[in-house]
């Protein structure tokens, strides 16, 4: 197997700034392929970037430095240009994998084929009776979600009456029309049940190409409005017996994908059964608290595995917990809130500029117990809203 030294990453969010940040004390040496008008703060000075015009895939290999391997940071890439980028250097995780996770349909099916219990769903298309896949997976409420361009809650419906069915009708209209003047958008959805969890829980895995499998304890994790706000981990009150479902199906997914690299598996816990809501073909925001909390972070077992080196250990020691530091107001809070470094709390700030909503930061907090980490949680949380 040849030695990696240069590493090309899809991406230059906060991402690809973490996985940078992890590869370089390994020498690593790092370039990034940007979408034209990609916003780039992120991994400014950290290697060449390389924005995608009209260059043909050799001239990008070329512009990236010759890359030994590529990797990606989202799912909504551009697979085709994955694929063939492939013919330079190996692509990991495989293009394949990422085009069947980045389509909410094929994510499902996938992870129906291997027999992981999921939210009961129906897909519709265009025009397709909305009223018709409601009915198919046992009626109202449910969840309506595009099935690709969907993160932190965007493009998703709830539907609770008949009268929301018709909001999103007239929604779809827009929409549709919108794909008829552009050509591009949105013309296909998941309809799913709206599951009444007791919590929602995710757990990372990652496999090196020899077939190494380590997972983190699973996390529990807290939206708001669609978004992760924190996430606490070890999940309290999760039983064994969930534990051992969670840790069954990220490595059956791992497994029979012939994954290489990151993968996150978030789930809503149901009593005793745990339903798979989606994956991530990445290192994931569920898994940040391993930059402090754990012996090797979800970042560094994302380099090694794709670098095809021994994957390191992923215990931790105590408590861990992460806040996400999100824009609260269209103003100019870009500098790094420096007063939320404690004693037991890691501010990770990503240099972005703000909007309402995104994510500017996180802080890990790492503690002996629940009852102290509940407590600095809810002190960031306060003195950052
Ligand atoms: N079927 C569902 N039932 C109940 N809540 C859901 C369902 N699907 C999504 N949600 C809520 O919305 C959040 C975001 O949905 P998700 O499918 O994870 O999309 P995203 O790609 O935006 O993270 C979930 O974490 C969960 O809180
Ligand atoms: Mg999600």
């Amino acid at each position: 197997m040849s030695v990696v030294r240069h590493i090309a990453i899809m991406g230059c969010g906060q991402l690809s700034r973490m996985l940078a940040l992890a590869g370089m004390p390994m020498g690593f040496q790092f370039s990034f392929l940007a979408e034209a008008g990609e916003a780039t703060q992120c991994i400014s000075g950290f290697g060449e970037i390389v924005t995608i015009t009209d260059q043909s895939p050799a001239e990008l290999f070329e512009a990236l430095g010759r890359p030994d391997v590529i990797t990606v940071e989202r799912e909504s890439v551009n697979v085709p240009l994955l694929r063939e980028l492939q013919e330079f250097c190996p692509v990991y995780p495989d293009p394949d994998v990422v085009w069947a996770i980045q389509n909410r349909h094929r994510e499902k099916t996938l992870v129906s084929r291997l027999g992981i219990p999921l939210s009961p769903w129906a897909r519709i298309q265009d025009n397709d009776p909305v009223a018709e896949a409601v009915k198919a997976i046992g009626g109202l409420p449910v969840v309506i979600k595009s099935t690709e361009d969907g993160y932190d809650g965007y493009n998703q419906w709830v539907a609770e009456t008949e009268e929301d069915l018709k909001a999103f009708d007239a929604e779809r209209t827009k929409l549709l029309q919108q794909v008829v003047e552009t050509g591009k958008g949105i013309n296909e959805w998941i309809v799913e049940k709206k599951i009444a969890f007791d919590r929602e829980i995710s757990v990372i895995g990652v496999r090196n190409k020899q077939g190494d499998v380590v997972f983190y304890i699973p996390g529990e994790n807290r939206h708001q409005k669609g978004i992760l706000k924190s996430s606490i981990v070890p999940a309290p009150l999760l039983s064994d017996t969930l534990k051992q479902k969670a840790e069954a199906y990220i490595t059956c997914l791992l497994k029979e994908t012939n994954y290489v690299g990151v993968l996150a598996l978030e789930c809503f816990v149901v009593g005793d059964d745990l339903m798979v809501n989606e994956l991530a073909p990445r290192v994931h925001n569920s898994g940040h608290w391993t930059m402090d909390g754990a012996v090797t972070s979800q970042f560094e077992n994302h380099i090694r595995a794709i670098a095809n080196l021994p994957l390191g250990e992923t215990s931790m020691h105590g408590v861990a917990g992460m806040v996400n530091l999100l824009g609260f107001k269209l103003s100019d809070e870009t500098s790094a809130p420096v007063q939320l470094v404690g004693e037991k709390a890691h501010l990770h700030w990503y240099g972005k500029s703000s909007r309402p909503g995104r994510k500017l930061g996180h802080v890990n907090i790492i503690c002996d117990d629940e009852q102290a980490l509940l407590a600095a949680i809810e002190k960031v949380e306060e003195s950052y809203s």
